[in-house]
């Protein structure tokens, strides 16, 4: 399946809910967002219809994402019946970790292919200040990543987006990519939803405090993810340091993915407000020709790129990350 400017699309991402355990300050506002009724979020049989249509086009790739997938019911019946649908190659999680350690053992058993743990600091105070605990749940993290790691088959990562804050320090982070297969990923701020409101480390910067300590950064020539970010191989590390840099080091030009919101929104591209709704023709019995007719549609309307930093009021998506999936 191609877009109107020949990428090939492969990568489906899947918001199962909006809903969240934590408040990430760049993500949320403090006191939560108005949520999908359980009635507006599309069913698990729903999500499957899509994914068998996607599929058909050419989509190999799912990652389950929220919200916190982790709260929603069920999740790894989910996973495991996506990766029983004909074509898809892997099903891979992303997930803020504190429920991690529960689901861990069924999560394997569904036969999921990679997990991607967002953390950004070691430093438990730190932690609350960004994620708004108050305090406690960077333990359930942890215990979450080390029961993921009993599984070395399932490919995992630290995904961190390096605020530049006082004790946020990326190098703690560095030191599991170092001793353990666990690769580690800055992702760069993007300016979408409460994003807008935060600054954030760019690459180069990161890469030079990183190369300071621990030496040239060497590329790597392998990628074990889905999408746009660049590895590469400490010497001495086990894992691999990675940069998805959206704003710096725009990747627009080898986009793969399509996303599917919680409530059954079809979007093309994160940064503009615009989208299809599949759950209505779902709901209103669409067959699955013309379910996937609005889907190739759409996709030839998928923008060239994004125009972050440039100011596009009309156009800007005023979702949240939380509601989109990231
Ligand atoms: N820019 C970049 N990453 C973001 N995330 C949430 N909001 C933003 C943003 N504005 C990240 C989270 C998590 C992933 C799901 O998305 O930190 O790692
Ligand atoms: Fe939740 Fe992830 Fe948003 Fe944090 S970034 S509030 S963990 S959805």
């Amino acid at each position: 399946m191609h877009d109107g400017y020949g990428r090939e699309i492969d990568y489906l991402r899947v918001s199962v809910t909006d809903r969240c355990n934590l408040r990430c300050r760049y993500c949320m506002p403090k006191e939560g967002l108005p949520l999908v009724s359980h009635g507006d979020v599309l069913t698990y049989d729903e999500i499957l219809r899509v994914v068998s249509i996607m599929s058909d086009l050419g989509v190999t790739k799912i990652k389950l994402t929220g919200g916190e997938p982790l709260v929603r019911k069920n999740l790894p019946t989910l996973a495991k019946e996506l990766k029983n649908v004909p074509g898809i190659k892997s099903v891979t999680l992303t997930t803020n970790g504190t429920l991690l350690s529960k689901y861990m053992k069924e999560l394997s058993v569904s036969g999921i292919d990679a997990v991607n743990v967002s953390l950004d600091t070691m430093n438990a105070e730190v932690y609350s200040y960004i994620t708004i605990t108050g305090g406690g749940s960077l333990d359930d993290v942890l215990k979450g990543i080390r029961e993921l790691r009993k599984y070395p088959d399932i490919d995992a990562k630290i995904n961190c987006v390096p605020m530049g804050i006082k004790g946020q320090n990326p190098i703690e982070l560095l030191e599991f990519a170092k001793k353990d297969f666990i690769h580690v990923r800055f992702i760069e701020m993007m300016p979408v939803g409460m994003g807008k409101n935060f600054s954030c480390f760019g690459e180069d910067h990161l890469k030079k405090k990183i190369e300071e300590r621990y030496g040239r950064l060497i590329p790597s020539m392998k990628n074990p993810g889905n999408g746009p970010c660049r590895y590469y191989e400490p010497q001495g590390f086990l894992g691999m340091v990675g940069f998805i840099s959206a704003v710096s080091h725009r990747f627009c030009d080898g986009c793969n993915r399509l996303r599917l919101t919680s409530q059954g929104y079809l979007k093309t591209c994160l940064q503009y407000e615009e989208w299809i709704d599949l759950k209505g023709p779902l709901r209103e019995g669409a067959s699955d020709e013309e379910i996937r007719d609005m889907i190739v549609r759409e996709l030839k309307k998928k923008p060239k790129g994004h125009r972050f930093g440039e100011r596009d009021i009309n156009r800007e998506e005023g979702m949240t990350m939380s509601q989109i999936g990231g």
